[in-house]
């Protein structure tokens, strides 16, 4: 048996919410913008675990298998297995990196989020989807620095996922604007999660408190309302842009041309440098999209895509070449 698991590309924070807000993100072109993994069992002792990388970004990777993310995700998962009574087997895992490491599209959430997903479909779904979120927000919390799950969430549930954190519930699904195009272009440049936490301050001032809860809880209220003039007016980050925005090269130009063209708002997707900007007309943003072709993007690695947000989140999806 083999099963084929895709993850969706996220953008965490979504300006307003840091570390607590994230949506996942469908290209409207239909292609699929995300990592692949697929899980199948294979011959050696009981539990051993293979893992082997493909894909765009593999080279990006590190070339010990026992280094990769994935490796870590299934001996989490065993050891979890083992726990409650099961026994493990021995698998493979492949992992088609596709997303960019160090691009603020939560490339390393969509790994752990696919790699976790597949284990449980292939373990016959031995975890319920609570069990499975806190498994994804350790792994994604040893590579990121802390446990935060605006990147995991929405990979794993698809949608604009808001982080609760208490008692039984882990995450609530906002209502979303439909008629909203999230453009996003990553500049091609790396930037590590875990350096552009570093940089955050230990404490922020009561005015910015203040102006933080404010802005998140009535972006909140107005999505559900559908008032979606004033929630895009609320895409406003007072926590994290203001240091990350003046270092991120080009950042602060290409947002300030965003919203001269008419973006209804414009900010940075997770750690960056992936700049997105939203608006609810297509020809708009495919505008949006060329400038940043134009003026945001560094090197050969870097894209752009006219995206809506990805409602599904991870999916089994048809072995690589077949239909
Ligand atoms: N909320 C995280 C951060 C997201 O901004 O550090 C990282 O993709």
């Amino acid at each position: 048996m083999s099963i084929r698991v895709f993850a969706p590309a996220s953008m965490g924070n979504v300006s307003v919410g840091f570390d607590v807000l994230g949506g996942a993100l469908a290209p409207v072109d239909g292609c699929l913008l995300g990592d692949f993994v697929t899980i199948s069992e294979t011959n050696g002792g009981q539990g051993d675990i293979v893992v082997n990388t493909v894909g765009k970004f593999a080279h990006k990777l590190p070339s010990d298998p026992k280094q990769n993310i994935l490796y870590d995700c299934a001996v989490h998962y065993h050891k979890a297995l083992r726990n409650k009574g099961q026994s493990a087997k021995t698998i493979e895992m492949v992992l088609e990196k596709e997303l960019p490491v160090g691009s603020g599209l939560g490339s390393s959430a969509a790994s752990v989020v696919a790699a976790f997903y597949a284990l449980n479909e292939f373990y016959d779904n031995a975890f319920n989807q609570r069990q499975l979120l806190i498994m994804m927000g350790e792994l994604e919390g040893q590579i990121s620095g802390s446990v935060h799950y605006d990147n995991v969430a929405p990979s794993y549930l698809g949608g604009l996922q808001l982080m609760v954190e208490e008692g039984e519930t882990l995450c609530s699904s906002l209502p979303t604007f439909d008629e909203w195009y999230w453009v996003v272009a990553y500049s091609g440049v790396k930037v590590s999660t875990s350096e552009a936490r570093e940089i955050m301050p230990k404490q922020v001032d009561l005015k910015t408190a203040l102006l933080f809860g404010k802005n998140l809880s009535a972006f909140v209220d107005a999505c559900h309302r559908r008032d979606d003039e004033l929630a895009a007016k609320l895409l406003v980050d007072v926590i994290a842009e203001p240091l990350r925005g003046p270092i991120i090269p080009k950042f602060l130009e290409n947002k300030a041309a965003m919203l001269d063209m008419g973006a209804l708002a414009s900010g940075i997707s997770g750690s960056g440098p992936t700049l997105f900007a939203v608006t609810d007309n297509l020809t708009k943003a495919e505008q949006l999209a060329q400038y940043l072709n134009d003026n945001y993007i560094q090197n050969d690695d870097g894209f752009s895509h006219v995206c809506k947000l990805d409602n599904q989140g991870a999916r089994r999806e048809a072995k690589r070449g077949t239909v």
